[in-house]
């Protein structure tokens, strides 16, 4: 049983640390009160569904399993609607169908979702036409419009953000186990929603090919119970630590600390400083972590990271993200991967082929094509093959909504289609055509990898 002091120091050790990117709360009265009432609220999850997340991103570092982990790049308030939020779930389930098809490997399904409501931002400030104002945070600090109200931080939105994730959490579970997830309907998610699809030709290929697969069990007298049912954990950036350290729970049992906004929440690339509060909150918790690296990642940096993060080597505890860019990855990639197997760790690696590959097109509007986002993937698995090295997965930003944010894909979107549905709140993401093409792609490139 561990103390008391040490609970505490769970939840608020990181307080004596450089915070980074953590919003200007104008009135910290306000955010006291938000944060006592958060720490009187249910949690979203349950530490025994964190562990078993755990073990099986164990499964995917020892190249038994593979990680498709997406969403959007920010959640809104608005935006948490069922058919938003059903469409980026049967993107996600697609997709995994696609993969665990093709790979003979099971898919670990994790949702950027139910939490993925704060974005750090490059500068504090955002000017136009000659007015500064505080940059747009994400849902849960701040307002998008560009007016003194909408930007002023608000704690309140703490609190709706996490009642807004209760409420998407509460639909993923009873869509994976309701019935929205069971393969011997796997024909039916596509009604009025692949049509006319590029994708679809392919799709209705594997779904035809599963019918068949389970027609075969049921005649075997197999009853596939596993099919009918899948799991989906929920993930987002712990950015903002008041909100992280509220809902942090200690199990009575085993003394050990959860966050308990979400099953796996990570680290990004502009929050892994060693000595910052962030890595100190996460090194207090016992959830499966994540930390973002990017170009200027060094092997000592990651192999400091692991040490801090995981020093009990705990198989799934930390998982490393990588988001070099389609140029970089063949060239920076090898050392981290090369060094960290070198000494002894099994973590697995994910391949993040969205943050590196951002442009400004020619219309003005943030955007990544398509090409790049495939090349980064291809460079991650061709690491990974001459390494001997498993490529243990996907993080993307996608939505199942048929948004026109990213180039290419199968039909091929150009600049000037930009602007006819342009709907992120933060960075572009793929629509679920776009989505669908990626898993037909990675799903080939996993079974000449393994063969
Ligand atoms: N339970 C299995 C799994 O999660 C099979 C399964 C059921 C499945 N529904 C699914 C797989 C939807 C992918 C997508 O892998
Ligand atoms: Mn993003």
């Amino acid at each position: 049983m561990i103390t008391n002091s040490s609970h505490t120091s769970a939840i608020d050790s990181w307080r004596s640390r450089p915070a980074a990117q953590q919003p200007d709360w104008p009135d910290h009265e306000e955010l006291d009160q938000v944060a006592a009432h958060l720490k009187n609220a249910p949690p979203l999850v349950y530490a025994a569904e964190c562990d078993r997340l755990r073990d099986q991103l164990g499964a995917v570092a020892r190249g038994e399993a593979f990680l498709l982990q997406g969403g959007d790049c920010a959640e809104t308030f608005a935006g948490n609607t069922a058919p938003a939020v059903e469409g980026k779930l049967r993107t996600l389930l697609q997709m995994a169908v696609v993969l665990t098809h093709g790979s003979s490997l099971p898919v670990v399904k994790v949702g950027r979702l139910a939490g993925q409501y704060a974005k750090p931002r490059s500068s504090g400030t955002e000017v136009r036409e000659g007015m500064a104002l505080p940059s747009y945070r994400g849902d849960a600090v701040n307002g998008h419009a560009f007016t003194e109200a909408d930007r002023r931080p608000d704690p309140q939105r703490l609190r709706t953000m996490y009642e807004a994730s209760t409420t998407t959490l509460n639909l993923v579970r009873a869509f994976m186990t309701g019935g929205g997830a069971d393969l011997s309907l796997v024909h039916r998610w596509n009604q009025g929603f692949l049509e006319g699809t590029p994708a679809v030709g392919r799709y209705e290929r594997i779904a035809g090919e599963i019918d068949r697969a389970l027609a075969f069990m049921r005649a075997c007298g197999v009853d596939p119970g596993a099919l009918h049912a899948t799991e989906m954990y929920a993930s987002h950036e712990g950015l903002l630590l008041d909100y992280e350290a509220a809902l942090t729970r200690v199990e009575p049992e085993t003394g050990l600390a959860y966050a308990t906004s979400g099953h796996l929440v990570w680290i990004g690339e502009r929050t892994r400083d060693l000595d910052g509060a962030h890595v100190e909150y996460f090194s207090r918790i016992s959830n499966p972590v994540a930390v973002k690296l990017g170009p200027t990642a060094t092997p000592d940096t990651v192999l400091a990271l692991s040490e801090r993060l995981n020093p009990d080597q705990i198989p799934g505890r930390l998982t490393f993200v990588v988001r070099m860019g389609a140029e970089k990855v063949r060239d920076l990639l090898p050392d981290l991967v090369g060094k960290v197997a070198a000494e002894g760790l099994v973590v697995p690696w994910v391949c993040d082929p969205m943050h590196g590959n951002t442009f400004t097109a020619s219309t003005g509007h943030k955007t990544r094509h398509f090409d790049d986002v495939l090349n980064e993937v291809a460079g991650f698995f061709e690491v990974h093959r001459s390494l001997g090295t498993h490529p243990g997965g996907l993080h993307m930003e996608l939505t199942g909504d048929d948004v026109t944010e990213c180039l290419g894909g199968g039909y091929n979107l150009e600049a000037d289609d930009l602007c006819l549905r342009y709907e992120t709140a933060c960075d572009p993401r793929l629509n679920h055509s776009q989505s669908l093409d990626v898993a037909f792609l990675v799903a080939e490139m996993l079974r000449n990898h393994r063969r």
